[in-house]
């Protein structure tokens, strides 16, 4: 059997990861992991049994028995399907100061690295610099905060929601900010990886930039 890849995306918000990372795994017949979607998951959970960001304590006991599965599409918490749910404004707002803390970042990254047996293809923040740093592709890929904010717009808008762009580019700076910032796992770029600046590029060219090195890499590696 040939031995599957690990590929690793990480970038700030905005700057197209997840829909990158679902085609790259299509293209390459790879699993995908969307780790912002775990994060998600824990803070609406937290928020919803209101334990603050600021309550480590409480954070580790409420993991504990936390059950949480992705696949098929869909996140469900403790058996709620709640795929919609963490999709929220609100939850934007709320989910950096979770994903800040070291109780909620140690439970997620066992879980991440408890999906890679067959590789796969992650998006988040930190896959390259700390979960998956052995991983054969790393991709860095980001744009201009002005770039990921007009994509962010034009998103709300498709969905049918007004979108106010300088308030967008505002938290799409401030949230930049804070996980570039944090103490524990800082959004970098990893050592070793592929820097891609979308700002330019079409979705595309993003996807068969990477789907052509990854493939490349693999057959180095069953070779
Ligand atoms: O990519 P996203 O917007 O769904 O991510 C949601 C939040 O989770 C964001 O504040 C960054 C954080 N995150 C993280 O800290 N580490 C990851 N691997 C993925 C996401």
């Amino acid at each position: 059997m040939s031995k599957r890849i690990i590929v690793t995306i990480d970038g700030p918000a905005g700057a197209g990861k997840s829909t990158t990372a679902k085609a790259v795994a299509e293209k390459t017949g790879l699993p995908y992991l969307d780790t912002g979607a775990l994060y998600r998951a824990v803070a609406w959970k937290l928020d919803r049994d209101g334990i603050a960001p600021e309550d480590g304590e409480k954070i580790s006991e409420a993991l504990k028995n936390f059950k949480i599965d992705i696949s098929g599409g869909k996140v469900s918490a403790d058996g709620e399907d709640v795929t919609e749910a963490i999709r929220t404004a609100h939850i934007d707002e709320i989910v950096s100061a979770y994903a800040a803390r070291p109780e909620v970042r140690g439970a997620l990254a066992g879980f991440q690295r408890a999906q890679a047996a067959d590789g796969l293809v992650a998006d988040g923040r930190d896959m390259g610099t700390v979960v998956f740093p052995e991983a054969q592709l790393k991709i860095f890929l980001t744009a201009s905060a002005e770039e990921r904010a007009r994509r962010r717009c034009a998103e709300r808008e498709a969905k049918g929601e007004s979108a106010d762009y300088e308030e967008i580019l505002k938290q799409v700076i401030e949230r930049d900010r804070f996980d570039m910032t944090r103490e524990i796992a800082p959004l970098r770029p990893a050592q070793g990886c592929v820097i891609l600046d979308s700002t330019t590029m079409s979705a595309a060219e993003v996807v068969d930039a990477i789907a052509s090195l990854a493939k490349e890499i693999e057959a180095q590696e069953n070779r």
